[in-house]
């Protein structure tokens, strides 16, 4: 069941200019694309810095003004906000921001940071609220004296905490999670991953988890979109993702994770350099005459790719001929 249906998703900046500030132009930040994110499951979107992620995940959860196209939960069209309002959708979708520092209120205690949604949405007594608060952080390991502290007096990696403990506040259904580990370091960003698996099974929660590393949502998503330049490149399970790539782009992406092992380091460097050739000289081949991502072909069930469809089916038969090989 999927608890989210996206279709055909359009959001275009307006630019201004001018003395009169007129729009004379406009940002196709999100440019056509349609994905479903599975109940339960951590969806991965993924793609180079101003790619549409961070634009795609505030159209979710309701904060950016679409274009066109739907975002379907429950059946209802969420963009519109009288949808919104009546299936309680600001309850059940909340979102964790990257930088934690600017996300959370320095001004405000991290008692009344968490409870802010519960003030919102239940209303509870006093010693209610302040259990739940307590419980919150006791969920993402924190010690009771944090109640009385302000973000500044934490680390990276405990801020991050605390905005888990206030997006899983309201129990809600979906977390759209924007690059939550990319600011902590690499030991740290571990620690906070297998805390948001851990509540994502007492709780039962879907994430769409979004980087712009494919290292990091690897051991997360059980299916990935990636995305370049406002469109989606390819679709599919992790497997297809990391073992069968189609897409010039989603190879690069793939070359792009650091090789930690340092025996494996000039191999992998070398892999690196062919895929950059090949990205440089095949443009033409992979993207369209205005240099945008065609639409996506179907090669399996799971698998899509942004390709003509010869092109696409041809990949795809040497992928499984070199896969039979091996
Ligand atoms: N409010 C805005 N007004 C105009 N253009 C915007 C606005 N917000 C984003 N953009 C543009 O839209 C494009 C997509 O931005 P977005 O923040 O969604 O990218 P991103 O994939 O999240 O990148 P990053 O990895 O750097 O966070 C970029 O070209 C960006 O400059
Ligand atoms: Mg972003």
């Amino acid at each position: 069941m999927n608890i989210i249906e996206i279709k055909n998703l359009k959001v275009h900046y307006p630019i201004r200019s001018g003395f009169w500030n007129r729009i004379t132009d406009e940002v196709p930040a999100v440019d056509g694309i349609s994905f479903n994110i599975r109940a339960g499951e951590t969806y991965g979107l993924v793609g180079e810095s101003g790619s549409g992620k961070s634009t795609t995940g505030k159209s979710v959860v309701g904060l950016e003004k679409v274009t066109s196209g739907s975002i379907l939960y429950k059946g209802k069209d969420i963009t519109k906000k009288e949808n919104r309002r009546r299936l309680d959708y600001n309850r059940d979708v909340q979102m964790i921001f990257q930088d934690s520092l600017s996300s959370l209120n320095p001004r405000k205690r991290i008692e009344d940071i968490i409870a802010e949604p519960l003030r919102n949405f239940e209303h509870l007594s006093k010693e209610d609220e302040k259990l739940r608060v307590l419980q919150l952080l006791d969920i993402v390991g924190l010690d009771a004296d944090a109640l009385y502290k302000y973000p500044h007096q934490f680390s990276g990696g405990q801020r991050q905490r605390i905005g888990v403990a206030r997006a899983v506040a309201t129990h809600p259904k979906l977390i759209v999670a924007d690059e939550p580990v990319s600011a902590l370091d690499l030991s740290v960003q571990a620690q906070v991953l297998n805390f948001m698996k851990r509540i994502q099974r007492d709780f039962g929660i879907s994430y769409l988890f979004i980087s712009h590393d494919l290292g990091v949502v690897r051991h997360m998503c059980q299916n990935i979109a990636i995305m370049n330049r406002g469109r989606l490149v390819e679709i599919g399970t992790r497997d297809d993702i990391y073992n069968h790539p189609l897409h010039i782009y989603t190879k690069r992406l793939l070359a792009a994770i650091p090789e930690t092992n340092v025996d494996q380091r000039a191999a992998h460097r070398a892999s690196r350099l062919a895929v950059e050739q090949v990205y440089q000289d095949e443009q033409a081949t992979y993207y369209d005459h205005d240099g945008k991502a065609f639409p996506l072909v179907a090669v399996s069930p799971t698998h899509s790719v942004a390709l003509p469809e010869k092109l696409a089916q041809q990949l795809a038969q040497a992928e499984t001929k070199r896969e039979a090989q091996a």
